[in-house]
Order: C-alpha cells, then sequence, then structure tokens
C-alpha cells in the first residue's frame, strides 16, 4: 500500500477492505473467453447513458410543446450536441445488443444455476428495469413514433380487468392521448427514478456475484487450496485475482466495442432505422398515425408475441409471460451439468434453435418479414398476411416450447451429459 492509499485506509478501513474484496483479492475463474467481455461492457454503457444524459438534460425541455425543438436545437446549435445525442441514441441500443449477449451467456455456461440464482434474479429485474428505462427515454423526443408508441403501449394497460380504463389514465395523466403530464412524469423517471433503480439492482447484482464466485466457460467450480498462488496461499487454484489480470482483459473488449460504436455514431447513426427510426423525426401529431406503429428493434421480440395473438387479453399475457419466464429458469432446467459444452446434444440444438427463433421474433416484430413473405406468396395477397401469421405463431409456441424443453428434458433425466473436468479447462 502506498502513501496515497495508506492515507484513505487510516481513515475509511472499509474502503481497502471493499477494494480487496471485489477487485485485487476477488479470484475468478482462469479461462474465461469472450462471453464474459459483455458484464463489464454493460457497466461501461451504463456510465456512458447516465453522463450524456445528464448533458442532454442541460437542454432538454419536457413539454409537449418544446421538446421535439429542443431535440433539434441540441443537434443544431447545442456545441457538440448532436455528439452526446447520437452517444446517448447509440448507447440505448449497445446496452440491449450487450445485455442479449450477456444473458445468452448465462444460458451457455449455466450461469443462473446454484449458488447464481440470486444473481440471475437480479440481472432480471435489471432487464425489467433497463425495458421501462428506454421506452420512457424514446418517448421524450416528443417524435410522431414516440407519440404513438406511448399510446399504444400504455392503453395495453387497459387489458388489465375491471380497473384497465383507469390504469391508462393514471399513467397517462390525460384522459384520451398522452400529453404534458404523459411527458412529465416519464421525464422524471427516466431522468432520476429508474437510473437510481438501475444502479441500486447493479450493485446488488455484482454483491450476489461476488459473495459465490463466477461461474466459466467449464461451469465448473475453481478448486481452493491446498497451495493458493505465491500471493494469497488460501487463493483458489484455478482462480486469478480480477484486479489487474481481467480488468486488463477487460479493456481489449471496451477497445473493440468503442471502435464499433464509433464507427456508428460517426457513420450512421440510424443505422437504416433501427436505432433511430424515421418517423421520430417527424413532430408528434395525434392526427397523423404512422404507417405501422412499432417499437424499436431492442422490444420487437416480444412485441411479435403481442401481435401474433388474437386477442388483447392473451397477447398481452403471453408477452409478460414470455419475461417471467426467464425469471423461472434457474427452476426450470434441473441438470446437473452446468456448461453447454458437456451438455446433452438436445440442449445444444434447443439452445440454438431458441436463438434464431428470438432473432425471427425479433424480425417480424420489426415488420422486416412481411417484405420477405410477401416475396413468396405476392404483395397484398391475404395468403401472405395468413402466412405471417401462421409463421409468427410457431415462432411463439417454439419460444415457449424451448422451456417446457428444458424442464422436461431435465427433469425426467432425458438428458446424456458428458464428464465434466475436475478443474477449468483453458484449451478453448
Ligand atoms: C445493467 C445491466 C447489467 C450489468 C451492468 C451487469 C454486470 C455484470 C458483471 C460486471 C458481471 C461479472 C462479469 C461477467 O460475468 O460478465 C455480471 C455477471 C452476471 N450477470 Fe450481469 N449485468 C447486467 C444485467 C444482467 C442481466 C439482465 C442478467 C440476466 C438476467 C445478468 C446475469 C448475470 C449472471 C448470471 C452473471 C454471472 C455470470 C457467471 O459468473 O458466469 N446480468 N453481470
Amino acid at each position: 500500500m502506498n502513501a496515497f492509499t495508506q492515507w484513505f485506509a487510516d481513515r475509511a478501513p472499509g474502503l481497502d477492505v471493499a477494494y480487496k474484496k471485489h477487485m485485487t483479492e476477488y479470484y475468478a475463474p482462469k479461462n474465461f473467453n469472450v462471453m464474459y467481455y459483455f458484464g463489464s461492457l454493460a457497466l461501461l454503457v451504463l456510465v456512458n447513458q447516465i453522463v450524456t444524459g445528464i448533458f442532454l438534460t442541460m437542454f432538454y425541455t419536457p413539454t409537449a410543446a418544446g421538446a421535439f425543438d429542443s431535440v433539434q436545437y441540441i443537434m443544431r446549435d447545442v456545441q457538440w450536441g448532436w455528439l452526446v445525442r447520437y452517444m446517448h441514441v447509440t448507447g440505448a441500443s449497445m446496452f440491449f445488443i450487450v445485455i442479449y449477449l450477456h444473458m445468452f451467456r448465462g444460458l451457455m455456461y449455466g450461469s443462473y444455476k446454484k449458488p447464481r440464482e440470486l444473481v440471475w434474479l437480479l440481472g432480471m429485474l435489471i432487464f425489467l428495469a433497463l425495458m421501462a428505462e428506454a421506452f420512457m427515454g424514446y418517448v421524450l423526443p416528443w417524435g410522431n413514433m414516440s407519440f404513438w408508441g406511448a399510446k399504444v403501449i400504455i392503453t395495453l394497460f387497459s387489458a388489465v380487468p375491471v380497473i384497465g380504463e383507469q390504469l391508462v389514465h393514471w399513467i397517462m395523466g390525460t384522459l384520451s392521448v398522452p400529453g404534458d403530464p404523459t411527458l412529465n412524469r416519464f421525464f422524471a423517471l427516466h431522468v432520476v427514478a429508474l437510473p437510481l433503480v438501475l444502479l441500486l439492482l447493479v450493485v446488488l447484482h455484482l454483491g450476489a456475484l461476488h459473495e459465490v464466485g463466477s461461474n466459466n466457460p467449464d461451469g465448473v467450480d475453481v478448486k481452493h487450496g491446498p497451495k493458493g498462488n505465491r500471493w494469497n496461499p488460501n487463493a483458489p487454484v484455478d482462480g486469478i485475482p480480477f484486479h489487474p489480470y481481467y480488468t486488463l482483459k477487460d479493456l481489449v473488449g471496451v477497445g473493440v466495442f468503442l471502435v464499433v460504436c464509433a464507427i456508428i455514431i460517426f457513420f450512421e447513426p440510424t443505422v437504416g432505422g433501427f436505432f433511430i427510426e424515421h418517423d421520430n423525426s417527424i413532430p408528434a401529431n395525434d392526427l397523423v398515425t404512422p404507417a405501422t406503429i412499432k417499437p424499436v428493434w431492442y422490444f420487437s421480440p416480444f412485441y411479435a408475441i403481442l401481435r401474433m395473438i388474437p386477442s388483447k387479453g392473451f397477447g398481452v399475457l403471453a408477452m409478460l409471460a414470455s419475461i417471467v419466464v426467464l425469471f423461472l429458469v434457474p427452476w426450470l432446467d434441473r441438470g446437473k451439468v452446468k456448461s453447454v459444452r458437456y451438455r446433452g446434444l438436445a440442449y445444444k440444438i434447443a439452445l440454438t434453435l431458441f436463438t434464431i427463433v428470438f432473432l425471427l421474433l425479433c424480425a417480424i416484430g420489426a415488420d422486416l418479414t412481411q417484405g420477405w413473405i410477401m416475396g413468396l406468396f405476392g404483395a397484398s395477397s391475404a395468403t401472405a398476411v395468413s402466412a405471417e401469421l401462421v409463421f409468427g405463431r410457431t415462432l411463439v409456441v417454439l419460444y415457449f416450447a424451448f422451456f417446457i424443453f428444458l424442464w422436461a428434458y431435465t427433469f425426467f433425466g432425458w438428458e446424456k451429459t458428458k464428464p465434466v473436468p475436475e478443474r477449468v479447462t483453458t484449451h478453448a
């Protein structure tokens, strides 16, 4: 410890203990692969969203009359305003890309299994908070898609029995269409309340992880003793101190990630209308409904599930179920082996299929598949519409089938696993 850190340690003894516990004496398995970059990248994006968000708030006006113009003002007149806004908008989409990969890693390596169930549950709560945060942020520029998106999503609450209509008015703060009260409360929630919730949940998420230690691509625990390493006799044999080893390794991921973000921000910030929808460059207008109202790409898999069910009530239920079922994964999967490397072939196939189904649902929700299907069945034909419905509903069934399969496959002991190594391996 140098004089500087000693000064802190003498005055706030908890700080150096925490630093050791979470950094220099947090022993992470030595076999992390690229899939382990996404946790630290999620942290980086969270910080980016907060910092750029603070600067945007300095110039943004949260009123129905002023919001759209204030965003245009940021883009055209505020020094570097365009850069800060593009960093924030690109950050939102990248956040979801990173989080989806982070969750996929969990499914690959069984990171949700005992003893990390709480880490997964807290992660899922983060995911919910993140969706709320992104939805409310999307409403703030008060473009036409913001306005109609807000109306469609808030109106979904009318599916709640008995109190549905009142609930919609309560959330919207108005009687008919979203207006000033809606924008004001979304602003307050987006800028203050939800970021605080997110930060708190992330701290708990990491706290819970560090209580039990990280999983790894082999899904086997790092072994303790007998000799530890040359600095600490009690260190796990296959573990290396998080700092400096993984802090440095994570910087490689950060470098690559920042290059990708810079390419998007400087060369193609709308990403063909995916990151910023073209309809949102038109001011909100309650008399002009966009040709198709669709959410930003990262909500589209869940939106597709809603759209494919004919009744509104059941559609909302199915959409909710598609998220709730993810909370249950640690208890649905009874398999003893964690990592996909040593799991049965059927699990590998099922996980691959599930990933494809999720991507296709994303394409349907983003209205991409209509074009493909019309190409097959001819534009304007009724067959094209019903073909899309059959295709979409099959995907919805397959989405849920994955979870039922996961339970049955492991509950009835059908899984034939490969022998799991005694210690973590570093060859792959
Ligand atoms: C703001 C969002 C999030 C942040 C900043 C975040 C951050 C992190 C970090 C830094 C780690 C340790 C490094 C790593 O394993 O990659 C981690 C681990 C983990 N996270 Fe997250 N996370 C977030 C969201 C989620 C979500 C949505 C889930 C899933 C529902 C999740 C599930 C997990 C699991 C299971 C682990 C343990 C992985 C293992 O040990 O193999 N996280 N998270």
